[in-house]
């Protein structure tokens, strides 16, 4: 399997704090089975910016020390981009790390509790370049548990969308917990990340949540999301679809005859 999101790069944001501790979270990843990881540290606009070559450099470090370890895990550089009114122009100039370096994918945060007035326009503004954004943990975001609609309009329009395994723990609620289902259940969910920042105390961390979305979606489906896609965003391929995109299950509250309300479930496509 690749994981597509982690933050085990040492030092340079919020995620492993030593080398001795990146060593360890690729282990545990190796466990759940992860033969490819992504390393993706945060990219923010500013003067703290992270600079591509910097993150290639530090990749370039963490591979020689996991080889040191002898553990059998392939690690590529990516980044997770926050969003930004200029971000297709910093793409354009070469300043955003793609997904593994293969130039083709973009991996983007969205703030947490609102949708930025001009997520719409950067996502479009990417395509345009040739870039293709794929959003992060689109279940986490307040505005997305709000009106999940909108992650079924961004598929239609060629986003594509990485879960958290996390969120299936419960991690981030119950809301995001719900909506993850949701989403892997209208089978909206093309990659899978661990997000992970440090060493999980649980046993056997990661393992449970990859039964859970195996269970949702099935083997082939499970295959596609783990495999499958990620080796296809890789080599600079379209993440292959088919077939029309679906919301199952869209809770709407609808007056009866008698007055009273009642919930109502239905099928957005
Ligand atoms: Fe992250």
């Amino acid at each position: 399997m690749i994981d597509i999101h982690s933050h085990i790069l040492p030092g340079v944001d919020d995620g492993s704090k030593s080398m001795a501790e990146t060593i360890e979270i690729v282990r545990q990843l190796q466990e759940a089975g992860f033969k490819t990881i992504i390393a993706t540290p945060h990219v923010l606009e500013g003067k703290d910016y992270l600079r591509s070559a910097d993150i290639r450099a530090i990749t370039d470090q963490v591979r020689f020390q996991v080889a040191a370890a002898e553990i059998q895990v392939k690690i590529l550089p990516g980044a997770e981009n926050y969003i930004f009114p200029d971000m297709a122009k910093w793409a354009r100039d070469g300043k955003l790390m793609t997904l593994g370096d293969a130039g083709k994918y973009l991996l983007v945060e969205l703030p947490l509790l609102e949708i930025p007035h001009y997520t719409d326009q950067v996502f479009f503004e990417l395509q345009v370049l040739g870039l293709t954004p794929v959003l992060a943990h689109p279940e986490r975001y307040k505005g997305l548990v709000e009106e999940p609609e909108r992650v079924l309009d961004w598929a239609k329009k060629g986003i594509l969308l990485q879960l958290d395994l996390r969120s299936l723990s419960g991690k981030y609620g119950p809301q995001a917990k719900g909506l993850a289902k949701r989403l892997l259940g209208s089978d909206l969910i093309h990659f899978m990340g661990s997000d992970a920042h440090r060493v999980s105390q649980r046993e056997g961390a990661y393992g449970e949540e990859l039964r859970s979305v195996q269970g949702i979606v099935g083997e082939k489906k499970f295959g596609e999301m783990t495999l499958l896609n990620p080796q296809r965003m890789l080599e600079g391929e379209v993440v292959q679809r088919i077939g029309e995109y679906c919301l199952m299950g869209v809770g709407r509250e609808k007056k009866g005859k008698r007055g009273f309300w009642s919930r109502i479930s239905k099928i957005l496509c």
